[in-house]
């Protein structure tokens, strides 16, 4: 499973990348609104940092302006991915840019039949929401395993299972397990998930310990 970031915040963006593990970026209305910038400047300036799929999410609901946005969306950088809603003029939209070679992530999946459809339109990622489910008593992981169930059981399906709304280590690990190709995650997710206490202490440990010896490994 590869690892996303969920954020237009290009500051904590830029903080994670030394660290190797980034391969993307997604980003929604609200993150975009949240960062106080225009769409095209912060996705143009993400996409010029990361060399993985960068998610721009379109606002309109009809599939005419949905086509129309996300084309202009697309033209900001080739490494840009048409985010869509998965409604019927979402899938009407992911079906025209799946001819045209557009990558698509249909976003806002609380379901595995809504996920196939997604897939049969031509979907390169399908965004089901773990936290979301969790938050109203349903169980996002097992949408996650349904999910992953269905995506092997046909060849012929590509559409990436890209888990979302990941709230913390446990949805992170849990979607490993059931072989998610992507998770998204807020920055702050990915540096909770290389923390462990006994690291901290064990690395103090060591530091006492080398210390005492009075040597140095570089001058
Ligand atoms: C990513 O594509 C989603 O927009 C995001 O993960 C939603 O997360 P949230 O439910 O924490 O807002």
């Amino acid at each position: 499973m590869k690892f996303f970031i969920d954020s237009a915040d290009v500051e904590s963006i830029s903080q994670l990348l030394d660290m190797g593990v980034v391969d993307g970026v997604t980003t929604n209305p609200s993150l975009i609104a949240k960062s106080g910038r225009n769409i095209f400047e912060v996705v143009a300036e993400i996409a010029a940092m990361v060399s993985g799929p960068v998610s721009a999410e379109v606002v309109a609901t009809e599939a005419e302006k949905i086509i129309k946005e996300g084309m202009k969306l697309a033209e900001i950088s080739g490494n840009v991915v048409v985010k869509l809603p998965l409604t019927f003029d979402g899938l009407k939209a992911c079906s025209y840019f799946a001819k045209q070679k557009i990558r698509t992530n249909v976003t806002l999946c609380f379901s595995a039949t809504q996920a196939l459809v997604a897939a049969r339109a031509g979907a390169s990622f399908v965004s089901p929401f773990v936290g979301r489910l969790d938050d109203i008593s349903q169980d996002g992981i097992a949408l996650i395993e349904d999910i992953a169930t269905i995506f092997n059981n046909y060849s012929d399906i590509d559409t990436k299972l890209l888990v979302a709304s990941a709230r913390n280590p446990i949805h992170v690990l849990m979607a490993a397990k059931c072989g998610a190709d992507f998770v998204t995650i807020q920055p702050k997710l990915l540096m909770a998930l290389i923390k462990h206490p006994l690291t901290d202490k064990g690395l103090e440990i060591f530091l006492n310990d080398w210390a005492a010896t009075g040597q140095k490994i570089t001058s």
